[in-house]
């Protein structure tokens, strides 16, 4: 005997279950493609350090799939010449997509919460949010760092973080309609990175992944799914500080992993597409790695 149903997919009839339908009454003809549930049409989110490198990449797909509007939250006044670039790309998609810029601190609560009101009020609506404001200190020695650079790193990686998934997650509330939250964590919230004194950087990205998985249990009734998703190295602004200036790390942090390779922003786009999508609708409280097997050996 099947168990009473609990849940009903928005694409229904779908799957295995549209072909058994299907060789009972033949008007039903195959509809959904498996793309289908991973199309973001009319969806709003919000992505933080959407200005550029990861966050920027990350907003950018979201659009492709069809989002209704991704707005940026970044630091600077005015968005970067990156930002507004692709901003212009996105016009020319001709799907309708908007990309907003925002300028606000993560670091600051009550301003974010605000913000995402404001968009809620707007908007209407509120699918999809993805923390990636994300900083990294230069090497320091872990019996001597100081007590205020540490605070700083966990202020914009792990308290930023929180604020932000918690201003999303109002608005997600305030519609009942559900949402995806995806927190930008790293590789190096489960591993340390060799030879790289960072202990802020891993602290921070370790307390995102617990911070996912207790927040998935909190609101996993209520439909709004947290997940992690933690990247491996990937050439940005931010790994540019030490890749510019010590080009053999190339090769060593390369030689780390089975692929060989440091990986592509543009190599995280599926897995946020189908994070923030319906394609992932049974996921939640996970984390999901894309580092090229570092962690593999
Ligand atoms: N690049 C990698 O190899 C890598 C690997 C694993 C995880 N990550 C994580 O991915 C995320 C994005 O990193 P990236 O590589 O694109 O770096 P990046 O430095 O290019 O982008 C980070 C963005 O966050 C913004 N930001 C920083 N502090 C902020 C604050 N207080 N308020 C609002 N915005 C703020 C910055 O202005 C910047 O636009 C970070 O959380 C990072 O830790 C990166």
């Amino acid at each position: 005997m099947a168990p009473a149903v609990q849940s009903v997919s928005p694409f229904a009839p779908i799957g295995v279950t549209a072909a058994l339908q299907a060789a009972i009454d033949p008007s039903i003809k195959p509809k959904v493609k498996i793309f289908d549930e991973f199309t973001l049409t009319d969806r709003v989110g919000i992505v933080s350090g959407g200005n550029r490198g990861l966050g920027l990449e990350m907003a950018l797909a979201l659009c492709e799939a069809g989002a209704r509007v991704i707005y940026c939250f970044d630091l600077p006044t005015t968005p970067s010449d990156e930002w507004q670039k692709t901003h212009e790309f996105i016009k020319q998609l001709g799907n309708g997509s908007r990309l907003e810029y925002v300028s606000v601190d993560v670091r600051d609560q009550q301003a974010l919460w605000a913000k995402a009101q404001e968009i809620g009020d707007q908007e209407r609506r509120m699918d999809i949010c993805i923390a990636a404001a994300g900083i990294l200190k230069s090497h320091t020695d872990c019996l001597t760092y100081p007590a205020e650079q540490f605070k700083e790193v966990l202020d914009v990686n792990t308290n930023g973080v929180l604020y932000t998934a918690q201003a999303a997650g109002q608005q997600m509330r305030r519609f009942g309609q559900g949402g995806s939250i995806i927190l930008i964590a790293s590789m190096s919230g489960s591993i340390t990175n060799k030879d790289h004194a960072w202990v802020s950087y891993n602290t921070s990205k370790s307390a995102v992944l617990q911070m996912a998985r207790s927040m998935a249990c909190e609101l996993g009734t209520e439909n709004i799914r947290v997940n992690s998703l933690s990247p491996g190295h990937i050439y940005t602004t931010m790994t540019a500080a030490y890749l510019d200036s010590q080009p053999h790390l190339l090769e060593k942090w390369s030689s780390l992993n089975p692929m060989g390779r440091i990986g592509r922003p543009d190599e995280l786009r599926g897995v946020v597409t189908w994070l923030a999508s319906d394609a992932s609708s049974f996921c939640t409280g996970s984390d999901i790695l894309v580092s090229g097997g570092h962690h593999a050996w």
